[in-house]
Formats: structure tokens, C-alpha cells, sequence
């Protein structure tokens, strides 16, 4: 298929993971990319990769939470106008709300939250000035709706991304843009790691998760498979679907 042939798309963090596996989707697809992600990431070598590929591709380094406007206006000036955002960037890291220090705490929420505001809102600019369209899609996640210790931060930002995926797509309905989220269970990226040891493959998640089965399919997922999800909500084939979260999670979020 060329479902985005001649689309222009920006997914922040699209170094590695998640948003590396949407950028090739999107590349698949058709449309030019531009891999946003912070300095000193792999955005670079991946967007040399994808255009080896055959991609048109580039790479702005920027971070979220100061250089909206910045990313969008390399975007327009390399490719020349702006169709699809994906939100994807993102962090974790474990934070006590008793103990943790609140400028650490709002630094997930600063990148997560604040974030997607601040891009939607740049890319959205750009969208309704052209006046055909767009589509914008936030990676939120189970966290959104569920609860865990150690991640108020983490699941909080990711409740607002939902609630700000719903109040834009009411907002920005009357211009065309279509803005919905994705919500991934587990997925095999470099966020699984810490301190060195991939939290997928410790017995106690194979125990739980897998033999016992509370993801139903008794798997993490591989990022093509979030990023076939974000593929389709940017796509013009995608047209009555606005302002949801829709759950990627192997049925994990359905057991008890
Ligand atoms: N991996 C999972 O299990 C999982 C589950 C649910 C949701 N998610 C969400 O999916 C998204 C992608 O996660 P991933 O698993 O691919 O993680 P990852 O750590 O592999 O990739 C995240 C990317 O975001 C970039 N980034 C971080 N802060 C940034 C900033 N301020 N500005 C620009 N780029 C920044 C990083 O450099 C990195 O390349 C995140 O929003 C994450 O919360 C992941």
C-alpha cells in the first residue's frame, strides 16, 4: 500500500524504539519523515538508515519540552508542509511520591505531558493554516488507566495525554484534524531495560505475565506492532475515528 504518499509526518523520539518502529511504517507508507528526538540520541543514524532504505527522511534534534516550535519549522522548511504528529517521546524511571524531590517528579509529566501540548499545539498552527487536514496521534499507554507505586508521575502524564487527546480532537474537529491516542501494554524497546536487565525476560514477569497468562497472549509486544495501530489512525483511511485511546496491550488491561 501508499496510504501516506505525499503526507509529511514528525514523530518526536523516533531515535529507537517505538517511534523508530512508526517512522518505518510511515516510511513503508509512502510518506517523507522527520525523526525528532534530543541531541546525542540515535535519530540521526536512524534517519540515514531509513533513507538507505529508500526513505525520505531527516532528523531534527530537538527536545519536546523546549523546541516545539522549532522541530515543526525544520519539518515545513525540509519537506514543505506538515500532515500527521505522532507524540511518542517519552521517559520512565521510578519516583516515591513521598520521597522524590518535585522537580524530578515533573520531569516525566514536563515530557510526556507538557510535551504533546506544546507540539500539537505548533503542529496544529501549521495544519489548520494549510486547511486540509491532518492527524495527530499520542502514545499513551495502559498506565493511563491503571494504577502502580513508584509512577504517579509516569501515569498521571499519561491520564492527561488521553484527556488532552479527547479535548483536541473536539477542539481541532472543525479543521479536519483527527487527534486520537494509542495505548501500548508492554512492548520489547530500551524502556523495558533498567540497570541493565530487561524487565521482560526476569522470571517473576515470566511467571506472572506469560505462564499465568495475565497478558492473555503471553507476550510483550514488538513495536511494529503499536506502530501498525499509529500507521492506520494517520492514515486518510482512517475518517470516523476521533479522540480515542485505543488499548494495544495483548488483553492485558481486560484480566484480573
Ligand atoms: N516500552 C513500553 O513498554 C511502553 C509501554 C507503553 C507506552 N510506552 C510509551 O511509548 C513511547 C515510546 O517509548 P519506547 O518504549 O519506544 O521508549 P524508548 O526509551 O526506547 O524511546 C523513547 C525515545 O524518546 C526520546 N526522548 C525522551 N525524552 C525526549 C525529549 N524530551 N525530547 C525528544 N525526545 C525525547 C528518547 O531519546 C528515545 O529515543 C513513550 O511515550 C512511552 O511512554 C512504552
Amino acid at each position: 500500500m501508499n496510504d501516506l504518499g505525499g503526507k509529511v509526518a514528525l514523530v518526536t523520539g523516533a531515535a529507537r524504539g517505538i517511534g523508530r518502529a512508526v517512522a518505518e511504517v510511515f516510511v513503508r507508507e509512502g510518506a517523507a519523515v522527520m525523526i525528532a528526538d534530543l541531541p546525542g540520541s540515535d535519530g540521526a543514524a536512524t534517519a540515514a538508515a531509513l533513507s538507505r532504505a529508500g526513505g525520505q527522511t531527516a532528523f531534527v534534534a530537538a527536545d519536546v519540552t523546549q523546541d516545539a516550535d522549532g522541530m515543526v519549522a525544520a519539518t515545513v522548511e525540509r519537506f514543505g508542509r506538515l500532515d500527521i504528529l505522532v507524540n511518542n517521546a517519552g521517559v520512565f524511571y521510578p519516583a516515591d511520591a513521598l520521597t522524590t524531590p518535585f522537580e524530578r517528579w515533573l520531569q516525566a509529566v514536563d515530557v510526556i505531558y507538557y510535551g504533546a501540548f506544546h507540539c500539537s499545539r505548533a503542529a496544529a498552527s501549521v495544519m489548520v493554516a494549510q486547511g486540509q487536514g491532518g492527524r495527530i496521534v499520542n502514545i499513551s499507554s495502559v498506565n493511563a488507566f491503571l494504577g502502580a507505586a513508584q509512577s504517579s508521575h509516569y501515569n498521571t502524564a499519561k491520564g492527561a495525554v488521553d484527556q488532552l487527546t479527547r479535548c483536541l480532537a473536539v477542539e481541532w474537529a472543525p479543521h479536519g484534524i483527527l487527534v486520537n491516542s494509542v495505548a501500548p501494554g508492554f512492548v520489547e524497546t530500551p524502556m523495558a531495560i533498567v540497570d541493565g536487565v530487561n524487565e521482560h525476560e526476569t522470571p517473576d514477569f515470566q511467571e506472572f505475565y506469560v505462564r499465568r497468562r495475565r497478558i492473555p497472549l503471553a507476550r510483550p509486544a514488538q513495536p511494529a506492532e503499536i506502530a501498525e495501530v499509529v500507521g492506520f489512525l494517520a492514515s486518510p483511511r482512517c475518517t470516523y475515528i476521533t479522540g480515542q485511546s485505543i488499548v494495544v496491550d495483548g488483553g492485558l488491561s481486560i484480566t484480573f
